[in-house]
């Protein structure tokens, strides 16, 4: 199929490249590069010995974005370009609503014009906001406690609503739970600019000695050893999980979660990456985070049974691929 991947050059849609090239799919990626570089796409025909064809486009820019739909027959849609910091999304609102949202608007827009059949959101586990876990797909989604997580919630009512006016159009919403890792060759991964918001990045970086120690956000929650559980997905499983439900999506709106079903506890994920790895990471326990939650991890029935889609790589692997990463990674 021919498929356009938006965000590409990110972090989870260059490793989706990779398993939608290796699994014979021509991909166009569209991408402005605002949090990566071109250098990744290169890194992915590397990898599979593929073509890319690359647009430096912003996907909120209906013209540039009908220019590609009009001279590509595209079969399917991957939307990953968005903005994705929290914190950042309390301080700039409005960028946010407008870059998550708008892009979603234009690409579906561009989708019905030239009756491309499928699409498929990158959503987030932070739609069940104060939900128990595990989450379910079924749950009633409650507010999160930022405008990134609203963006979200707001995509996926938007194509919902344009599924119910138009029932035989393909959407998948796919709600991912923590991704993290690299490709096993080292080639590509995560590679945040300043200081990690996320755990695994952070302990990659202590290990290499950038940073001087992980800070712990509380010991004091309601979990195995008091810290944060969090459901961590090899990016590479995730990536995979994209081919699948791309393959099996049918007409209406899908909704996968997109987990191990395991939860893993921060004290837990330092373990395994010192026994990983064979590298000390130096913390201390400071304040809980603000709008952290205790607990979430998936359940991850529905796409087992649905998509025959389940993760294969473990926390281990998790960690020896996202050193595998770091250690080479020159800024
Ligand atoms: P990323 O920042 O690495 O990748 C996003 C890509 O989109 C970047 O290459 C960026 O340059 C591009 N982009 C942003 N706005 C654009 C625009 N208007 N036009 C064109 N390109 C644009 O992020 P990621 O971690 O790969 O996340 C991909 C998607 O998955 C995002 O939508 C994110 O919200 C979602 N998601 C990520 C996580 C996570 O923990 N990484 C968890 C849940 C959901
Ligand atoms: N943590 C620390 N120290 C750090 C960073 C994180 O102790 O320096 C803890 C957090 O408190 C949390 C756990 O590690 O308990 C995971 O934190 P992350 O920041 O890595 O991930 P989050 O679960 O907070 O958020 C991520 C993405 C969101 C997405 C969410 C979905 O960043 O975009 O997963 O579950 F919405």
């Amino acid at each position: 199929m021919n498929i356009l991947v938006t965000g590409g050059a990110g972090y989870i849609g260059s490793h989706t490249c990779v398993a939608l090239l290796e699994a014979g799919h021509t991909v166009i990626v569209a991408d402005n590069l605002i949090n990566s570089k071109a250098e990744t796409l290169e890194r992915v025909m590397q990898i599979t010995g593929k073509d890319i064809i690359f647009y430096q486009i912003d996907v909120t820019q209906a013209a540039a974005v009908e220019t590609l739909f009009a001279k590509h027959s595209l079969d399917g849609v991957i939307h990953f370009a968005g903005l994705k910091a929290v914190g950042e999304s309390v301080d700039k609102p409005l960028a946010y609503y407008y870059n998550n949202i708008v892009s979603t608007m234009v690409l579906a827009q561009a989708c019905q014009k030239y009756n491309v059949p499928r699409f498929v959101f990158s959503s987030s586990a932070t739609v069940y906001g104060e939900n128990k876990v595990p989450f379910v797909e079924t749950m009633k989604l409650l507010p999160t406690t930022n405008p990134y997580g609203e963006t979200k919630a707001i995509s996926e009512r938007i194509l919902t609503d344009v599924v119910n006016a138009n029932p035989q159009w393909s959407v998948a919403l796919l709600r991912y739970f923590n991704p993290v890792g690299a490709h096993e060759s080292g080639l590509i991964g995560e590679a945040p600019t300043g200081i990690p918001n996320n755990l695994m990045p952070y302990i990659a970086q202590v290990a290499k000695g950038k940073l001087d120690k992980l800070r712990i956000f509380g010991n004091d929650y309601p979990t195995v050893d008091g810290t944060g559980v969090r459901d961590y997905i090899h990016v590479m499983d995730l990536a995979e999980g994209h081919v699948v439900a791309l393959a099996r999506m049918s007409a209406g709106v899908s909704i996968y979660n997109l987990g191990t079903g395991q939860g893993t506890s921060v004290l837990e994920l330092v373990e395994s990456f010192v026994a990983a790895n064979g590298i000390e990471i130096p913390y201390e326990i400071v304040a809980r985070r603000p709008g952290d939650i205790a607990k979430c991890y998936a359940d991850v029935t529905k796409a087992k049974k649905e998509l025959n889609w389940s993760t294969t790589r473990n926390i281990m692997d998790m960690c020896r691929d996202a050193w595998g990463f770091e250690k080479n990674y020159k800024d």
